[in-house]
């Protein structure tokens, strides 16, 4: 890092009273690793995992390389681990280490400092999680499907490796790593690494990953598994209950690998499977490399809501590959993979759906810009030391995707994808910041092609706030046909039934759904319901707008069904707004109710996103 950036940084520390490793790793201010000084370059973990006592618990074994021998100490990032004892590796003999568990900040957790008598070359971390791991989610038997046997699974990103790995967790740096799981019996374990299909389920499992993969990517997932594949190099695991179910929905990802293969260049990874976890699971899916942990919540029966397969999968490119350097660089992450998402939908399911889901993101962005503050909407995020969990929005994945959108309107495919292409090649196993990326785009795309996109209008889109005036307004020819049947019906002009929605898809109802004013009748309500039966809708999404819609309208017919929609769903992003809603209206009493009783069932994520709105 440049020195004059250390000396403010380390002035800005010392006013913070915070310890001397937060500076010397001011590029991710979320981790305390002494990086400047050593790095792990594979980890090795040995973890048996303990259903009774919800907890991993065993050892990791960090390789380490040293850039700076003098004082050799290893920090590592932990929150909420008992750390046991410490062992190095030096000379061909192990020996017991001095460590230190620093103070505990509430959002980075407590530094793990090993004295080391010498460059160690390896050292062993004998440690146990709690049952509150931030980053893991242990359910119970009842609250499975099968009802059999208890499931376990992790969800390390932002910042939760640490709270089963104690680990230099900063997307800055990237391990190999191997791992022996020991579980239970008749379960099965799995890791973003090289799963096999014929694995004996004799509760010992292997794993190596041979790729360089940032923490954050470190992944398990333990249940009562099944395996099914869907093509040579795509296979689910999911609970039997949905495992062919999914390979329905899912069976176009083989075509989604070989499409952007196409565009953006070789898939990195080897395999590409998915793992469908309970509902519970608080995000719609996440990228862990070989293995996408997926949500339940997105099997429509129709394929409708598989643009999460491909958002996922893009992130073996814009994410996995090359990795956002710090969590203020997220929208090299999401922003790039929205926008290669799009372009996945647009070559396997057309150009039409493909706008349509460009329209919807780009209306849901737009609330977005309506509520959040203003510094928050700046591609470049300033955290400022907030939780990175709390500050997620649209504005990196829809904003950034509308840049990119920009971007290649301005110069054409042609130009913009060998540019995106070559950008993934020469980042491949990388990490940058968003300086980088500008210096990058500059030298091989606006500057190579010049008098096309200034350096003001760069700077508007990546460091300024809201949306450039010139942004791209993706325009949905059938929506605009679904907003003049709303119009018609709004203006008592033409009956429900009139309304040619026989071949309405689920994009299609989402526009409608939310393009209704939220002053609606009773009898409006009454109408819509009856005539679409939306209270019983089984699209998750198509559930969620209605509910939303239904709350702000004061209809109550909706509540059986709302009660059952929370006690069932844990995904962020269909549960947090509607809780928000119900806590600021009239059903707050009620939506406290079906919390308490909800709660159990949730995410630590998920209960950390709730629990403030019925303090
Ligand atoms: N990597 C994200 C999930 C994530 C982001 C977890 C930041 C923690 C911090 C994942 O790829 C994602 O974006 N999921 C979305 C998918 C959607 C945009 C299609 C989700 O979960 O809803
Ligand atoms: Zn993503």
């Amino acid at each position: 890092m440049l020195n004059h950036a250390k000396a403010a940084l380390f002035t800005l520390a010392s006013l913070l009273c915070l310890t001397t490793s937060y500076v010397t790793n001011a590029e991710d201010s979320y981790t305390d690793a002494n990086l400047e000084q050593v790095e792990s370059t594979h980890l090795y973990l040995d973890l048996f995992v303990n259903f009774d006592e919800k907890r991993l618990e065993g050892f990791v074994e960090h390789t380490l390389e040293w850039s700076d021998k003098a004082k050799p100490k290893l920090v590592v990032d932990t929150r909420d681990l008992v750390i046991k004892s410490t062992y190095a590796l030096l000379n061909g003999q192990w020996r017991s280490a001095k460590f230190e568990l620093g103070k505990v900040h509430p959002v980075k957790g407590a530094p793990l400092t090993i004295y080391l008598p010498g460059a160690a070359e390896k050292v062993r971390i004998h440690y146990h999680s709690t049952p509150k791991a931030s980053g893991l989610q242990w359910l119970t038997k009842a609250q499975t499907a099968g009802k059999q046997y208890p499931f376990m699974f992790s969800q390390s990103q932002a910042i939760h490796a640490r709270s089963w790995i104690p680990v230099q967790d900063t997307p800055a740096m990237r391990v190999t790593y191997s791992a022996r799981i020991a579980t239970p019996k008749p379960l099965l374990a799995v890791m973003s690494a090289d799963n096999s299909a014929n694995t004996e389920k004799d509760g010992d499992y292997h794993f190596s990953m041979p790729q360089a993969i940032p923490p954050y990517l470190i992944a398990i997932g333990v249940g009562d598994l099944e395996y099914k594949a869907m093509s040579k190099q795509t296979a689910i695991y999911a609970e039997s209950y949905i495992l062919d179910d999914a390979v329905a929905e899912f069976n176009d990802t083989q075509e989604m690998m070989d499409q952007t293969t196409n565009i953006y260049g070789d898939y990195a990874w080897g395999r590409y499977d998915l793992l469908v976890l309970p509902p519970s699971f608080p995000f719609g899916g996440m990228e862990n490399p070989r293995l996408s942990f997926i949500t339940p919540t997105v099997i429509a029966g129709d394929k409708s809501l598989v643009n999460l397969i491909a958002h996922e999968l893009a992130h073996s490119w814009s994410g996995n590959l090359v990795t956002n350097a710090t969590w203020e660089d997220l929208w090299l992450n999401e922003g790039f993979t929205s926008y290669v998402e799009n372009r996945i939908m647009e070559e396997v399911f057309g150009e039409d759906r493909a706008v349509m889901e460009q329209a919807l993101a780009a209306d849901s962005l737009n609330g977005d810009l309506a509520s959040l503050d203003k510094d928050d909407t700046r591609l470049k995020l300033s955290l400022n030391g907030r939780d990175p969990d709390v500050s997620f929005s649209e504005i990196p994945y829809v904003k950034g995707q509308l840049f990119l959108i920009y971007l290649e309107q301005k110069f054409g495919r042609d130009k913009f994808d060998p540019f995106v292409k070559q950008y993934f090649d020469d980042y491949a196993f990388l990490s940058l910041t968003t300086k980088d990326f500008v210096k990058y785009v500059k030298k091989h795309l606006t500057h190579k092609y010049p008098g096309i996109v200034s350096d003001e209008k760069l700077q508007e889109w990546i460091f300024g706030t809201g949306l450039p005036a010139d942004a791209p307004q993706p325009k949905s020819d059938a929506f605009k046909k679904v907003k003049q049947s709303q119009h018609a019906w709004l203006e008592g002009k033409a009956e429900l039934s009139s309304l040619s929605t026989e071949k309405w898809t689920v994009h299609e109802w989402l526009y409608f759904i939310n393009e209704l004013p939220r002053n609606l009748s009773e009898e409006h309500m009454l109408q819509l319901d009856q005539s679409f039966n939306l209270t019983n809708s089984k699209n998750a999404e198509i559930a969620f707008a209605w509910f939303n819609l239904a709350i702000e309208n004061g209809y109550q017919a909706i509540n059986p069904k709302l009660d059952q929609y929370l006690s069932s769903i844990g995904r962020g992003k269909l549960i947090v707004p509607l809780y928000k809603r119900l806590s600021e209206g009239e059903k707050r009493a009620w939506a406290h109710e079906v919390y308490k009783k909800a709660r159990p069932g949730y995410h630590p994520l998920a209960q950390s996103r709730i629990d403030p709105f019925f303090k």
